[in-house]
Parts: structure tokens; C-alpha cells; sequence
């Protein structure tokens, strides 16, 4: 079967978030996490049908035959066992982080991550009467790499828990076995709770497969909040179904009260689409990683080729490229290129130092993507 991802859909003046931010203006967005394709049409096909049937009544919270459909999944993409009744159903990731923020330690405890950071890592803590402590990833030959010294400078006995972003929003690094053990073993040697953000886990380029850190060992399975959504990957986050695997019953318990009728059920659609997507969309991902591949050899061509002074680290994995724009000597690099435009995410909401870094988002047909970088040159030969 084959799909099309090359067909430029028209999303301005619709309800994109991601395109409504340049309204009225040339600029194409590459910034927000969403990507310019279609769904699945088996997702499609499952809404429609749902959406036929014309009564919207309040949905089952915990829906037996989603839960399995995860559980098949993470049995057969992860080798990965895990039990229904260890997932919790969100509307989304950033509030997973949000609930997990709140419901382990007390005021004024520490949630450490790593820096660049998908930025709610970093606002999610503050938010829950918590403090956000980092420790910036190291740049080893081109990759990034977790810098377990600083990490471990970075703790202090008020430090309960660490989030984790794996496959890594922004860096794309894809963490192999030995750095999750590593990781693994800090989180115990620290007593810490991990949440570990998966989010983009099926979006892995390279061939290699997700292996997700509770999996690793019982004892850091006992100390985990994995958050996964379908939502990156089918293009489905404006219907809003994630959710967060938690082996261990006592951690589960503290996560569920702490989000009580604060946090609203997954809606109806959500739970169809994700199903669907799990059930059936396994064609239809194989073949959008054979087209992001593509678009990320393209970037990568390209930059190193056209665009002096920029320079792009591999990425393993999602459809997000970390620019290190910083030989640039920009003040405010995502408002210079979105003056020739280009709509990137500026790096310093990621914890970089103002002017290093901007995050583009390739999630997009081959074309608009040329039509990008065509502009990213145009507006470094006008500097
Ligand atoms: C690492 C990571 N976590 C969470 C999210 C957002 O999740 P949600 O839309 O479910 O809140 C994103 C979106 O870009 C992300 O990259």
C-alpha cells in the first residue's frame, strides 16, 4: 500500500495552532511538534464511523479494548510486558508531566532534567511548587550525550524525581542500552522517581528499536512514570489521548489522586483514533519513516553544503533538527529567520543560551521543506 505524504495540504485559516501563529503573514511554520500530514486513513476511516453514529454521551474511562491495543503494542514493538491496569489515561503529555510534577515530593522539592529541554520539562516543575534543577547534555564528536558528573553535581537532598525525554526532544538522540542503564542506575543511586517522557518513540529513524527505560529491570520499572501517546506519530494531538505506564501500584496511586477531577477524561474521539492508529497504522508509519528519513537526509545535505555556520548533530530520531546557529553570532535567531520566512522554535525556551540554538520541525512535505531551506539561505546570504 502506498501513502502520500508529498501532497502540500492547505492548513492556513484552519484551526492550526501551528499555522495560525503566521496568519496573514509568508512565513512557513516549522516550529510546533505537529506534522502537515494527513492521519492514517484507517484512523480516518475509524473516526468517521464513530462520528456516524451521532451521540457524544460521556465516554468509559478506562477502555478495555484501548488498553489492549497499547498492550499489543508495547508487546510487539518494545518486547515490552506490561499490565492494563498499569496505565493511566491523560488528555495529554504536558499535563503527564504536569500530574507527575505535582504527585511525587513535597513544595520546594527538585525535579532535575537535562538541558535542552522540551520546554514544559522546564515550566512543569515551577508549576507545582517545585523547582526545576538542570544539568546541560555534553556535545561529544557531534553527539549529545547525558553528562552523568554533571547530573550528579546537579543533585542536592532536596531532589526527588528526573525527567527523562527519550527518544530526546530536541537533540533527536536515540539512548542506547548502556546510557539507559547508566541512567537507571543514577536514578537509584539517588532514590529519585523517573518520568520518563516516550512521546516519540515510534519515530525513530535509525535501525534500531525503542527500548523504553522501564523495561530495562524490575527495580527501575519500580521507580518509573512512563508517558507514550500516539499523538507524534498519526498526527492526532488535537484529539488529545496519551497516557502514563506505571508498573509499581504504590507510585500509581500516588499519581492518580493527585490529578483527581482536575484533570479532564480522554474525549471519545481520542480513544477511537488512538486505537485505530495502534491497531492499523503500522503500514502507514513504516512508510512516514521512510519520508522523514528522506527529509532528514535532505536537511542534513543541506545544511552542511548551504548554510555556513550552522551546524546539525544526527538525528536518530522524531522529525525535529537541533540547529546550532551559534558561529551565527545572532541575537535572536528565530526572529531573524522568521523575518525571511521561516517559523522556527527559538532554542532559549529549551534552556540554551540566547542566540545558540533553533529547533526545525521537518514533519512536513518534501517541498515546503525545500521551500525552507531555500529561505534559510537566502536569509544568511543577506546578513
Ligand atoms: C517530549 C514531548 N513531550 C510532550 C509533548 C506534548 O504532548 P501533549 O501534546 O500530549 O501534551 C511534546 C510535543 O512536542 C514533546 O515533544
Amino acid at each position: 500500500m502506498s501513502f502520500d505524504f508529498d501532497t502540500v495540504i492547505n492548513r492556513r485559516d484552519t484551526d492550526s495552532r501551528k499555522w495560525h501563529k503566521y496568519s496573514g503573514r509568508d512565513i512557513l511554520p516549522l516550529w510546533v511538534a505537529d506534522t502537515d500530514f494527513a492521519s492514517p486513513p484507517a484512523v480516518t476511516a475509524a473516526l468517521q464511523r464513530r462520528v456516524a453514529h451521532g451521540v457524544f454521551g460521556y465516554g468509559v474511562t478506562e477502555p478495555a479494548a484501548v488498553a489492549e491495543a497499547v498492550v499489543a503494542h508495547c508487546a510487539r514493538h518494545y518486547h515490552w510486558t506490561i499490565q492494563p491496569e498499569w496505565i493511566v489515561w491523560l488528555p495529554g503529555l504536558v499535563c503527564g508531566l504536569n500530574v507527575a510534577a505535582a504527585a511525587y515530593g513535597a513544595d520546594g522539592d527538585e525535579v532535575l532534567t537535562c538541558t535542552p529541554a522540551y520546554p514544559p520539562f522546564l515550566g512543569a516543575p515551577g508549576n507545582q511548587r517545585r523547582r526545576t534543577v538542570t544539568a546541560p547534555l555534553a556535545r561529544r564528536d557531534g553527539r549529545w550525550e547525558i553528562d552523568f558528573a554533571a547530573l550528579a553535581a546537579a543533585v542536592t537532598p532536596r531532589t526527588r524525581q528526573f525527567f527523562f525525554c527519550h527518544p530526546h526532544n530536541p537533540t533527536g538522540r536515540v539512548f542506547t542500552r548502556p546510557e539507559l542503564e547508566a541512567v537507571a542506575a543514577f536514578c537509584e543511586r539517588h532514590d529519585l522517581v523517573v518520568t520518563s517522557d516516550e512521546i516519540h518513540c515510534d519515530l525513530i529513524l535509525d535501525p534500531v528499536a525503542h527500548l523504553p527505560l522501564a523495561s530495562l529491570s524490575p527495580a527501575i520499572a519500580a521507580r518509573t512514570v512512563t508517558l507514550m501517546a500516539p499523538s507524534k506519530t498519526y498526527n492526532i494531538p488535537g484529539l488529545g489521548c496519551s497516557y502514563a505506564i506505571i508498573p509499581d501500584a504504590a507510585l500509581r496511586a500516588r499519581f492518580e489522586p493527585s490529578y483527581g477531577s482536575i484533570v479532564p477524561d480522554v474525549n471519545v474521539l481520542g480513544f477511537v483514533a488512538a486505537e485505530a492508529a495502534l491497531r492499523e497504522g503500522e503500514p502507514w508509519r513504516q512508510a512516514l519513516l521512510a519520508y522523514l528519513r528522506g527529509n532528514r537526509d535532505y536537511l542534513a545535505a543541506f545544511v552542511a553544503a548551504e548554510l555556513p555556520g550552522v551546524a546539525l548533530s544526527r538525528v536518530e530520531a522524531t522529525y525535529l533538527a537541533w540547529l546550532d546557529v551559534s558561529a551565527l553570532e545572532l541575537a535572536q535567531p528565530a526572529g531573524f529567520f522568521e523575518g525571511h520566512g521561516v517559523g522556527l522554535s527559538d532554542g532559549a525556551a529549551f534552556g540554551a543560551a540566547p542566540g545558540t540554538f533553533v529547533r526545525l520541525n521537518f514533519g512536513c512535505p518534501r517541498a515546503t521543506l525545500a521551500e525552507a531551506c531555500a529561505r534559510l539561505k537566502r536569509a544568511l546570504a543577506a546578513r
